[in-house]
């Protein structure tokens, strides 16, 4: 029988509230992101936090240019700030025009506006620590004033990178100072992917289609993807990380395209004159976020006169309002844990990050972040390469699918995918820990089929308790679209016709067959039943069959594609042009010469 094709595995966007307030429990019980790196023995990730706050240094790096009055506007309201006593060093970086084809009556102004900056520099009194200007000798332009402008003497050594046009809040430091205690030398609200914190108001989606910036008044922080140019503290460890992952790639010419993004289009029309494209991109890689502010009324502590210049032809006027001591109607220094903090990406989508399930309880927990319409999609990612990988969550957000987990052995990798809000099972430690109590018949197999068909049986086992649909397939494994057009609602089992996929519906039938099936998996003590069978859909299915269950049928290529591992592009059924799916080998690129540029920011479109 054959009835109306029923709804499963349909996308998710984490929009609805259950699944906000789930994910506070979730993890109000759990590790705050990061935290579960902090053993890494990857130098970059290991924490710099200490118990106490010890001495930091901290300078301000001015880019200006031939504004003196933005300039002198800017300075000053450096110099009426309140630094508590501390030192703080100012590093004045003043661009030079530029030396080509300027007539001469032009040069003689330009010289004099020079001439007027740098005395009006040199006056400047600075009574918080060493005042130190360097003028260039030609023009560079902001790309290089920002990146060359900070290489960090230490991991206790802090930038604050403030354009010509800007003016701060004599409250800046005292909150700058609160961030640093708290988020970088408290190591409970520590975390290596928090690359800075940006005084400016958050006014900016860079992803194509992403939401509007919507925060309620309830948290005055948040975390955010996005650079803010206008008033950024950079963190030492994650610039230095920047700056050679500029050079590499830089210097191999490849571009800081992130498709999806509207910075893309800058970066064809303005290319090497910006920087942000190029940071852009590396923090969308590496999975980094910034810390923002939320102060309401349109307040921030850094303000942007948008003053005519390199940025603006005309005078665009002030950003935001400088929130002050007389319009200060909160505590400034209140400083929320890490865990209370809310996560965006590019597309001001809330992320989830650090979804880490270890035990059935944590897999309980980040199933009901992920399920859509009652149903889940498992992707095994063992043996998988990152490449691969990475290609199909590239493909997940063009076809805005969100329900998935990925299931595989704790890499680094892994881990950072989960902190970038990709749910995952440590498939390794989900074992052991089940090992150790007893829940799993196996005390003596190590071998890693047995290890792999065991955690995907007790997920499925789990999303039958729960009442999903699961759909376990291999990370090579693409889909065309949604899978829901092509099961039928008659059977609790299907797979396709070369085993690509395995699909359980949630029934009272398939949770007793399941429960069978686990009992006598169980029963092997760990022995492979199945000689030279290599996946877990292959082996289960196979399981099921033997003991009589019956498992429905279906033709993959009507659901997707399969790509070898290791045969770069060999695909098994179905075929790229056939199905049309030239659009994602180009914007996903699957070869290796484009392997960098696999990564899509879709915001749900
Ligand atoms: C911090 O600086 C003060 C004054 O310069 C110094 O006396 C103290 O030893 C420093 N503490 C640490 C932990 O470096
Ligand atoms: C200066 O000259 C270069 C090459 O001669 C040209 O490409 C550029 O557009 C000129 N710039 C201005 C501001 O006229
Ligand atoms: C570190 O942060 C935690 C969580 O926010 C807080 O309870 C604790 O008091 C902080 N420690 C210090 C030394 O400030």
């Amino acid at each position: 029988m054959v009835g109306p094709p029923r709804s499963l595995l349909l996308p998710i966007i984490f929009t609805s509230i259950g699944v906000i307030i789930l994910f506070s429990v979730y993890q109000s019980t759990h590790h705050i992101p990061g935290a579960e790196f902090t053993s890494s023995n990857n130098p970059i990730k290991t924490p710099i936090a200490q118990s106490t706050p010890q001495n930091f240094t901290f300078l301000i790096q001015v880019l200006a240019f031939n504004r003196l009055d933005s300039l002198s506007r800017c300075l000053n309201s450096l110099s009426a700030a309140n630094y508590g006593g501390d030192t703080v060093h100012l590093h004045v970086h003043i661009d030079h025009f530029s030396l080509t084809n300027e007539s001469i009556n032009v040069i003689d102004q330009k010289l004099e506006e020079s001439r007027k900056v740098l005395n009006f520099v040199d006056g400047f009194d600075w009574k918080f620590g060493n005042k130190f200007v360097h003028y260039r000798t030609n023009n560079v332009g902001l790309q290089a004033q920002w990146l060359e402008a900070w290489w960090p003497s230490s991991d206790h050594e802090f930038s604050f990178i403030v354009e010509d046009d800007l003016e701060v809040s004599p409250l800046f430091y005292k909150f700058v100072r609160g961030l640093i205690v708290n988020y970088y030398y408290n190591v409970s609200n520590f975390s290596p992917f928090i690359y800075g914190a940006s005084l400016q108001r958050a006014r900016f989606v860079p992803g194509k289609h992403g939401n509007k910036i919507r925060l309620d008044g309830e948290t005055h922080l948040f975390l955010y993807q996005l650079v803010g140019t206008w008033g950024q503290i950079l963190f030492p460890k994650p610039w230095k990380e920047f700056r050679l992952w500029y050079d590499l790639h830089k210097s191999k010419a490849i571009k800081p395209f992130l498709d999806g993004m509207v910075t893309n289009g800058w970066y064809k029309r303005i290319g090497e004159r910006i920087w942000t494209p190029w940071f852009i991109k590396f923090v969308h890689s590496r999975g980094y976020f910034n810390i923002y502010t939320n102060f309401q009324l349109e307040r921030a502590l850094s303000v942007s006169h948008r003053d005519a210049g390199v940025n603006y032809g005309k005078t665009a006027g002030p950003d935001s309002q400088l929130l002050d001591g007389s319009s200060l109607d909160f505590n400034l220094l209140e400083m929320q844990p890490l865990s209370n903090l809310k996560w965006y990406d590019y597309c001001f989508r809330e992320v989830l990050p650090g979804r880490v399930g270890r035990t059935l309880d944590e897999v309980g927990s980040i199933l009901l972040t992920v399920q859509e319409d009652q149903s889940v999609l498992l992707v095994n990612i063992f043996g998988a390469s990152d490449t691969i990988t990475r290609n199909m969550l590239c493909h997940f957000e063009r076809l805005n699918i969100r329900n998935y987990i990925l299931i595989g052995p704790g890499s680094d990798f892994l881990f950072d995918l989960a902190r970038s809000g990709h749910p995952m099972i440590d498939a390794d430690q989900f074992f052991n820990y089940h090992r150790a109590q007893k829940v799993m018949g196996f005390q003596h197999s190590s071998a890693e089929l047995m290890k792999n068909i065991l955690v995907n049986a007790y997920v499925i086992k789990k999303c039958l308790e729960n009442g999903y649909d699961s759909l376990i397939v291999d990370a090579n494994m693409f889909f065309l679209s949604k899978v829901h057009e092509f099961i039928d609602p008659s059977g609790d089992f299907y797979t396709g016709k070369s085993l690509g996929f395995f699909f359980v519906r949630s029934s009272s039938s398939a949770q007793e067959i399941w429960a069978d099936l686990l009992k006598k998996v169980a029963a092997t003590n760990g022995n492979v039943l199945f000689q030279g069978e290599s996946t877990n859909c292959v082996y289960l299915v196979k399981l099921l069959e033997q003991n009589g269950v019956r498992i429905h049928r279906v033709d993959e290529a009507s659901i997707g594609f399969q790509i070898h591992a290791g045969t770069s592009n060999q695909i098994i059924f179905g075929s790229w042009e056939e199905n049309g799916l030239l659009v994602c080998r180009h914007r996903c690129g699957f070869d290796s010469k484009a392997a960098s540029r696999i990564e899509f920011v879709g915001c749900g479109r």
